[in-house]
């Protein structure tokens, strides 16, 4: 069952050491609306439902329109136990009807890790009961006023308003991001396995690319005229596609829906960090004297080669609440492999995470990651000769390695942060991921201040905490704007590469006691890259 009750301790102990010292030993009561189920108008049909993500961590009820009120108090037997009651609704003949109805109370107390459940019309007397045994306590809440977090109506709050009870929204949301931030085995099951359903729907991806390559997708007699064309019959053609048989392989293993919208970006559209477009064909046309070639009849049209590109997908499903977040790069047309520009940008942005995984360890801070990153790419760039390299060792130059990190160029290459944490949500708990006032630098080296304007993690790593590590190398005409007379770069040679676009790679792992394990399971070496996408293995 999910941990709810372990949940409630984790966020109440955060919570009292958030309290001024006077306000540490009242009572502290919790009280929290899930989300309830939007429709579309005019449709008179449901929208995806999913559960508000702290409603879920303290109560593990993914039930529309339930509410949860939890009592703590510290030094009490409360504060080993604390008394946790969920509301739902209660099943009504049109939920009979027309959908499908909630638990009954019995079903419910099967599923949840709970003191108590009734339904919803309780909740007024339950509220009166709390106060009358507990008249000091301070009632938190999640921000009120915020369209982020379901609002809690007026018929719930009047008694306790009416009593001059204590409610704050001050404390709670801080408490549950602090105490989110670091995963319970339980949680991290979640996480594994939303990780390894989206990284067979990576692979399913890049099977069918290579499958295309090597003509083994036939469309079939009739198909696309007489009749559709079924799935094994489709190509990978253009970003919809990609993203449809993802999305599908997903949804065929139960996920019941993505953790974020796919970002599915083809050729230079790969350098837009969001895409959200997934609308555009690969570009076709003849493969260069240089490129290997598309050795048989890709598409169903023989007479088109696509142009030597790369597909960024990055994507990943929810799996109970639980979200991955995965990016692969792949070669599309030239063969199924990529061009020798496109293959060095993808090796040093695979050096980038494996030097980064290497180090991680509890204890580390983000930050050295993310300037390592920065070093890595700096290094790399010198080897390409897309950054310039001093005549001799003489690290004093202007054009050292050490003078490129400082003068923040490589944050053209590089704009957004190494990684961050996740959990229920993909960009999660983000109070406590970056404290306003960095007081956890204990003395690091630091880089130039713009690796860090969009790092979503600024804190040393700690034994549970689950965090992504993206590395990516881009080259979008936008952020190349304000470089273009950089005397570090040797714009002809970089000129050579603005073609690739954009390369991400992204895995999800657990800090474990010594290091990390990785939860994303779909590879990512080149060769193996190449080889899947090319149909050779
Ligand atoms: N999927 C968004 C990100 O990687 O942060
Ligand atoms: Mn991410
Ligand atoms: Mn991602």
């Amino acid at each position: 069952m999910y941990p709810a009750k372990e949940h409630a301790i984790k966020t109440f102990t955060k919570l009292v050491e958030l309290l001024p010292p006077r306000e540490q030993s009242k009572p502290q009561i919790f009280l929290l609306a899930g989300a309830v189920t939007p429709f579309r108008n005019d449709t008179d049909r449901e929208m995806i439902f999913r559960q508000e993500s702290n409603f879920y961590y303290l109560s593990g009820c993914a039930v529309p329109g339930a509410y949860l009120l939890l009592t703590f108090q510290n030094g009490t037997s409360l504060d080993s136990n604390p008394s946790s009651h969920l509301f739902i609704p209660k099943i009504g003949l049109a939920d009979l009807m027309w959908s499908v109805p909630p638990p009954t109370i019995n079903e419910a107390v099967e599923m949840h890790d709970v003191t108590r459940i009734d339904h919803l019309d309780a909740l007024p007397d339950a509220v009166r009961e709390l106060l009358i045994a507990f008249p000091d306590a301070i009632i938190h809440t999640l921000p009120t006023g915020s369209p982020l977090f379901p609002a809690i109506p007026s018929q719930y709050t009047a008694l306790a308003l009416s009593r001059n009870a204590r409610f704050s929204d001050e404390y709670l949301l801080t408490a549950l991001h602090c105490a989110r931030l670091t995963k319970d085995a339980a949680e991290i099951a979640e996480i594994s396995k939303a990780n390894s359903i989206s990284s067979r729907a990576h692979e399913v991806v890049m099977r069918v690319l290579g499958q295309g390559v090597r003509s083994a997708i036939k469309p079939g007699k009739c198909a696309g005229v007489d009749r559709p064309l079924l799935p094994g019959e489709w190509l990978i053609e253009k970003e919809a596609e990609a993203e449809a048989l993802f999305v599908a392989s997903c949804r065929r293993e139960g996920s019941v829906h993505q953790a974020y919208l796919p970002i599915v970006a083809a050729s230079t559209r790969a350098s837009t960090l969001h895409y959200c477009c997934n609308d555009r064909e690969f570009s076709w046309g003849p493969v260069n004297a240089q490129d290997h070639k598309n050795h048989d009849h890709l598409a169903h049209d023989d007479s088109r080669q696509l142009n030597p590109q790369v597909l960024l997908i990055d994507a990943g499903c929810e799996w109970n609440c639980y979200a991955s977040d995965i990016t692969r790069t792949m070669p599309v047309g030239n063969g199924g492999k990529f061009t020798p520009e496109a293959r060095a940008i993808y090796a040093l942005v695979l050096e980038m995470q494996r030097l980064s995984m290497e180090a991680l360890k509890p204890g580390l801070h983000w930050d050295a990651i993310q300037l390592l990153c920065h070093r890595t790419l700096v290094r790399g760039f010198q080897r390409l000769r897309i950054f310039k390299s001093p005549q001799s060792t003489h690290s004093g130059s202007w054009n050292a390695e050490e003078a490129i990190l400082a003068s923040g160029v490589s944050s053209a290459f590089f704009p957004h942060g190494v990684g961050h944490s996740l959990g229920l949500d993909v960009h999660d708990v983000p109070s406590a991921s970056k404290p306003e006032k960095n007081d956890t630098l204990g003395g690091i080296e630091l880089g130039h201040e713009s690796f860090y304007t969009y790092l979503r993690l600024r804190l040393p790593l700690q034994e549970g905490m689950v965090v992504t590590v993206e590395p990516g190398i881009y080259f979008s005409p936008h952020l190349l704007a304000p470089v273009r007379d950089s005397r570090h770069i040797d714009h002809k040679v970089l000129k050579r590469y603005e073609s690739v676009g954009g390369v991400r790679i992204e895995d999800v792992v657990v800090i474990t006691k010594d290091g990390y394990k990785n939860l994303t399971t779909v590879r990512s070496d080149t060769d193996w890259i190449e080889a899947v996408c090319s149909g050779t293995i």
